[in-house]
């Protein structure tokens, strides 16, 4: 509701030619306790009036020289496309045509001069509570609005965290901290930046290459966690985790599960068409695959794994040379071998 105090405070503009009007309106609503009156007998000042002070309700006259009230009205139209404040119409012309053409062009309500100062207020407060009340829902319209922007971002949020928690299921079980997850997605977004990625695609790459082993959760323990090395049937269990990550990922309208499930499916891809599933070659391993693959074996290299013992970080980097054109698109890592300063950076800040 609207208060009496919102009411009187309200602003009213006055637009009549003739001064004496003016001075009669404003003597009426100042005694009955309205306090926000701005009024000019200059038609032709009258829409700069307005947009400066933007009024709360307008009293116009009708027959004025320079502009009527008619073109006062158009105007107003014009310059607020949506919705203007109510206009009530005060002129000495009674007949029902001018009623009529004044209500059809824009006014909400009409009085015949000399009118009845009771009438006036009575209409005054209605346009005004109208006015105030319609203003008062475009507001909450807006903070409503503000605020389911505000939940949308939380879902996105809530939604990365979930994606964060699933990938860390499948990963804990080779590794007990979930730190290879963690690094192995800093060293991909590492590399996406440094070789030109958009900052909204490397945010995509890096909770995306969390995703990377999620089909791990499909191969077995005694695997999975086999201290030595595995049987050629084993192994094979091992390379599937590829294809059933993308199969769990697969089919999401989501751009980025669209990317993990690309992820999942080619990062053991190897540029010389050797790596599986599906021995892709080169450039037609997906440029992302090439970036998580470097993060990923650099990880696997320098950590502990259940079938091998962390390696110094020399060795590994002597490893990452033999592997480019081998494993690896040779400029990607040239790339993340000149980063190797933010890498280590990483590294140490999510250390086991
Ligand atoms: P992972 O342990 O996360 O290793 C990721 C990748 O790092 C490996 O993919 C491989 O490309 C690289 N990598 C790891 N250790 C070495 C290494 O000593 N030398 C070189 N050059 N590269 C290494 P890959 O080979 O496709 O293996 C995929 C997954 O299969 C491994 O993930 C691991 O879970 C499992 N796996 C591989 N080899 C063994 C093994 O001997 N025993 C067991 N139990 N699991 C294995
Ligand atoms: C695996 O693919 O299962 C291990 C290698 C990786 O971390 O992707
Ligand atoms: C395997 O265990 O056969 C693969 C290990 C590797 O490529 O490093
Ligand atoms: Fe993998």
């Amino acid at each position: 509701m609207i208060s009496d105090s919102e009411i009187f405070k309200a602003k009213i503009l006055m637009i009549d030619d003739q001064r004496e009007n003016l001075d009669l309106l404003d003597g009426i609503l100042r005694v009955h306790g309205y306090s926000n009156l701005l009024f000019t007998s200059e038609p032709l000042e009258a829409l700069g009036f307005y947009k400066k002070h933007s009024p709360d309700l307008i009293l116009l006259d009708l027959n004025m020289p320079g502009l009527d009230g008619y073109q006062i009205m158009a105007q107003l139209k014009i310059i607020e496309n949506y919705a203007h404040p109510p206009i009530l119409v005060l002129t000495g012309d009674s007949t029902i045509e001018t009623r009529k053409r004044a209500l059809q062009e824009g006014a909400k309500d009409f009085l015949n001069k000399p009118f009845d100062q009771i009438e006036l207020l009575s209409r005054i407060r209605n346009m005004l509570e109208y006015w105030l009340l319609y203003k008062q829902v475009l507001d909450q319209n807006k903070i409503l609005e503000e605020k389911v922007q505000e939940r949308t971002a939380e879902i996105q949020e809530t939604q990365l965290e979930t994606i964060q928690r699933l990938s860390l299921v499948a990963e804990y079980r080779d590794d007990d901290t979930g730190m290879h997850i963690k690094r192995m997605s800093q060293y991909a977004a590492i590399l996406g930046k440094t070789s030109g990625m958009k900052e909204e695609e490397v945010k995509l790459l890096f909770y995306a290459a969390q995703m990377h082993d999620i089909g791990k959760i499909k191969v077995p323990d005694q695997v999975l966690l086999k201290p030595g090395k595995l049987t050629p049937e084993e192994w094979e269990i091992v390379k599937s985790h590829t294809v059933l990550g993308a199969r769990i990922l697969s089919g999401s309208r989501s751009k980025l599960l669209q990317l993990a499930e690309l992820i999942a499916l080619t990062h053991h891809e190897k540029w010389d068409g050797t790596g599986y599933p599906s021995g892709l070659k080169g450039e037609d391993i997906p440029f992302v695959s090439r970036i998580c693959s470097i993060a990923d074996v650099f990880d696997a290299l320098t950590s502990k794994r259940p079938y091998k013992e962390p390696w110094p970080v020399e060795k590994a980097l002597a490893e990452i040379k033999q592997l480019k054109g081998v494993n690896f698109d040779p400029e990607l890592t040239e790339l993340f071998l000149n980063s190797m300063d933010q890498v280590l950076t990483a590294r140490k800040q999510y250390k086991n």
